[in-house]
């Protein structure tokens, strides 16, 4: 391979496989979750769908603290997406209450952990009381090193990289960039998540076989699992099978 494809696949390959092979591939990084099933969780019990958002909550709390023990780097969950404005408003109020509640109860104890947390997503909608508490949350603990919880509130995949796109798009027009050297490198640079490593593995609770607009830049080589348990009821020993299943994965990237 001559010159520019071979500089091409070097970074094409660098970027989707940060690490070399072998056995540190065993144990992925980075786990983005899609936290799925609440809804039918609390219907199942005859009780209102904020309560299974409510149950959900402990789930989350489960399952941190077992990615922190099991030396999981990153975790990602999605906790609001922008097509959840499509919920009934009571509902959406119940979800802003419930991560209000949880930043307020669980940021000392989070922090104490050594846990960083992260928020992705878009700002706007987002009522101000949470925003601040966002804020908070991320600068109190941004000297953490044990693992980094980025919380996906108000996220859209594709609202996200229109927004890379927009402020790429300003600095070309700006004579900042040269629009002929704008690559995948350049567009992940312009993503709020370049300061972490793409998903390794992305988990889907509740059986569904979807995305939902969920990382859809950095999950392009992901190895995806669905867990037919509802989010309520996950924990430490769905995510320790999500760990063997994959340990047993055969990430290709493309290659042979
Ligand atoms: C996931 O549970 C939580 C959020 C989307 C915030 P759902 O509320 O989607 O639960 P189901 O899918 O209706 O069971
Ligand atoms: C995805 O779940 C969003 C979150 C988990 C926050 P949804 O329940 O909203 O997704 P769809 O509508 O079934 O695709
Ligand atoms: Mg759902």
């Amino acid at each position: 391979m001559a010159g520019a494809l071979a500089d091409w696949a070097a970074k094409a390959a660098h970027q989707l496989s940060p690490r070399t092979g072998g056995e540190a591939d065993a144990r992925p990084r980075h786990i983005a979750i899609i936290m799925d099933g609440n809804g039918r969780w609390a219907t199942a019990r005859g009780m209102p769908r904020a309560f299974g958002h409510s149950a959900g909550v402990q789930a989350l709390r489960n399952t941190v603290e077992a990615a922190g023990d099991l030396g999981i780097e990153v975790l990602t969950v999605y906790a609001f997406s922008t097509e959840n404005w499509r919920r009934p408003p009571d509902e959406i109020e119940a979800l802003f209450g419930l991560l209000r509640g949880f930043i307020r109860s669980d940021l000392t104890r989070l922090d104490r952990a050594g846990v960083r947390i992260r928020v992705l997503g878009e700002r706007e909608g987002v009522p101000a009381d949470i925003l601040t508490l966002m804020d908070q949350a991320e600068k109190q603990t941004e000297g953490n090193t044990i693992m980094t919880l980025v919380i996906a509130f108000n996220y859209g995949g594709q609202a996200e990289i229109a927004r890379a796109t927009q402020e790429i798009a300003r600095q070309a027009a700006a004579g900042l960039i040269d629009p002929e050297t704008i690559g995948p490198d350049t567009i992940a640079q312009f993503l709020p998540s370049r300061d972490w490593p793409n998903p390794d593995l992305v988990i889907r609770t509740s059986g569904e076989q979807r995305l939902s607009n969920f990382l859809i830049w950095q999950s392009a080589y992901a190895e995806f699992l669905v867990f037919d348990t509802l989010w309520p009821d996950f924990g430490r020993p769905q995510l320790e099978e999500a760990l063997q299943v994959f340990a047993k994965r055969n990430r290709r990237y493309g290659g042979v």
